[in-house]
């Protein structure tokens, strides 16, 4: 059994990873280099991991660099971050710079998911052991092991989610819906819209739940990139063409940039007030600027996703795989990424709302009280 198994990673508690994490970040600011870098490099015995992130835009990938290089330097490995911000073509060449430069293993959270077929084959000549990190890389066969959360189950959740807000099972309705997705590059996006149409469907179908726009398909309703500001825009075209005059209850939001978006949109033609209430907005990822807007009563809820239990996950699947290991996987069926089944550990989402921010997201050290003021 190795040191990284799920029971040695699950028992350890948040405050210990944090306080991990923390040790990490105090002893980088007294050797004076900064962890949170484009490429934090530092002599590491045990070798050096190269991290392709996609975008510091969103501060879920942030986090979730920062805290894999505190794990990895912890246990005595060199780290080459990088973000693409969001562009493809720079994320290929900083992973082709990362082979060129011999690390020993690469983490990557792809842009476009289906874009890495030729670097994953340097990669693999190379004997370079490849991890996917929280997004499956599809089309090569040389993506070693998977870290992430159970996607589907994040759908899942936001759908439950307003089935329960809506009191779907006794109430008759129609109420008013609108559906956003994910980025149609990002094999996560499907997921998390098949969780959530596993709940709403049946409301579609009966006519408790109403799509006045009738955009219910994930082609109609994909937001490339995940972006807020192509959502706003939707969310703008949706309300003047189908809304006017109507109150609209409800929009599912995969994440929480897509919900920051939605929100502006909304509150631009007066909804956020007594007479004209907001609707019950899901998001994904628990990112600051939503938090907050739940705790003032905006956004409804977020998913989160513990970047610093997937973060150690990761790590312990990287180390494992270099010590010739085999890692710890929880799921061998689900994540077929069309050349193979990517073996993969799955960790549980959980949702927050005004009523449980404080427990999940305070008490357990994610965010400080301070920085939700
Ligand atoms: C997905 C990820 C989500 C969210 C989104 C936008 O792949 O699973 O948690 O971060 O990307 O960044």
């Amino acid at each position: 059994m190795n040191t990284h198994s799920k029971e040695h990673m699950m028992k350890r508690t948040p405050s210990a990873i944090l306080s991990a994490g923390l040790a990490a970040a105090t002893a980088l600011a007294l050797t004076g280099c900064g962890g949170v870098g484009d490429a934090a490099q530092q002599g590491g015995d045990n070798g050096t991991v190269g991290i392709a992130m996609p975008t510091k835009s969103s501060d879920r990938w942030v986090a979730d660099g920062d805290n894999m290089v505190d794990l990895f330097e912890d246990a005595g490995y060199a780290t080459d971050l990088q973000y693409a911000e969001d562009v493809v073509e720079d994320q290929v060449s900083q992973i082709e710079n990362m082979i060129t430069r011999d690390v020993d293993a690469l983490v990557v959270a792809a842009i476009d998911g289906e874009a890495l077929t030729d670097v994953l084959q340097m990669a693999a000549d190379s004997d370079i052991p490849v991890i996917s990190y929280d997004r499956l890389i599809k089309g090569s066969e040389h993506v070693d092991y998977y870290a992430t959360f159970d996607n589907f189950k994040v759908g899942e959740l936001q759908a439950t989610y307003i089935e329960e807000a809506l009191d779907l099972e006794n109430e008759e309705g129609p109420f008013d819906i609108e559906l956003f997705g994910g980025s149609p590059d990002d094999n996560n996006a499907y997921f998390f819209y098949d969780g959530a149409m596993s709940v709403l469907q049946p409301y579609i179908d009966e006519g408790t739940l109403d799509v006045r726009s009738g955009q219910t398909d994930m082609e109609q309703i994909a937001t490339m990139r995940w972006s807020g500001a192509e959502a706003q825009s939707r969310m703008d075209n949706l309300l003047s063409s189908h809304y006017s005059g109507e109150q609209i209850d409800a929009v599912l939001s995969p994440y929480d940039g897509i919900s920051i978006g939605v929100i502006s949109s909304l509150k631009a033609v007066g909804y956020g007030s007594e007479d004209r209430p907001l609707p019950v907005i899901t998001g994904q990822d628990a990112e600051l600027a939503s938090v907050k807007s739940i705790v003032a009563g905006e956004q409804t809820q977020t998913v989160f996703k513990d970047t610093r239990e997937l973060a150690e996950v990761a790590v312990g699947m990287t180390e494992s795989v270099l010590a010739g290991e085999e890692p710890e996987v929880n799921d061998t069926e689900s994540y077929d990424n069309g050349e193979k089944v990517v073996p993969a550990y799955l960790l549980e989402p959980v949702s927050v709302d005004e009523d449980n921010y404080e427990e999940v997201l305070i008490d357990s050290g994610y965010y400080d009280e301070s920085e939700l003021s």
